[in-house]
């Protein structure tokens, strides 16, 4: 290194100046009507995803990319968004203006009620009714 060379500090570019709040991914609180119980769920995840992390035995993942329908849900209060294609052959076009989405494929934008009505139901029902036995009616089936 030459006398007449100078060292420069890289800029710090994307660190947070004191006091400066870090940018956290939005979350919003689903209810899940059935059952009372409320997990988070960040605006860029799917509903379904932050459900799984309730840790549900049996909660089928299905196709994850809204073409199977058994994650199919009626959100009864709320805002949410589509995050890609649902299968019309589980949710028409009249079900979705009333509310009826695929859970792996719609993300909240406010705090959500939903009612599991797809095949995920019987699972979520079990889980919380009979600690992993199948005890309700609709189990029993
Ligand atoms: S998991 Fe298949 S449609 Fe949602």
């Amino acid at each position: 290194m030459h006398a007449h060379d100078t060292v420069q500090n890289p800029a710090p570019a994307s660190l947070p100046m004191a006091g400066q709040a870090i940018a956290m991914p939005a979350t919003s609180s689903v209810t899940l009507a059935c059952t009372g119980e409320q997990y988070p769920c960040r605006h860029d995840e799917s509903l379904l995803h932050g459900m799984l992390r309730l840790g549900r035995k049996g909660i089928p993942a299905g196709c994850t990319n809204g073409g199977c329908g058994v994650c199919k849900v009626h959100v009864t209060c709320g805002q949410v968004h589509r995050i890609g294609v649902i299968s019309r052959a589980h949710v028409s076009v009249e079900e979705e203006a009333a509310g009826y989405t695929l859970a792996c494929r719609t993300a909240p934008d406010t705090d959500v009620t939903l009612d599991v009505v797809g095949r995920v139901r019987r699972n979520v029902m079990r889980s919380v009714v009979g600690g992993g036995n199948a005890t309700t009616s609709e189990s029993a089936r």
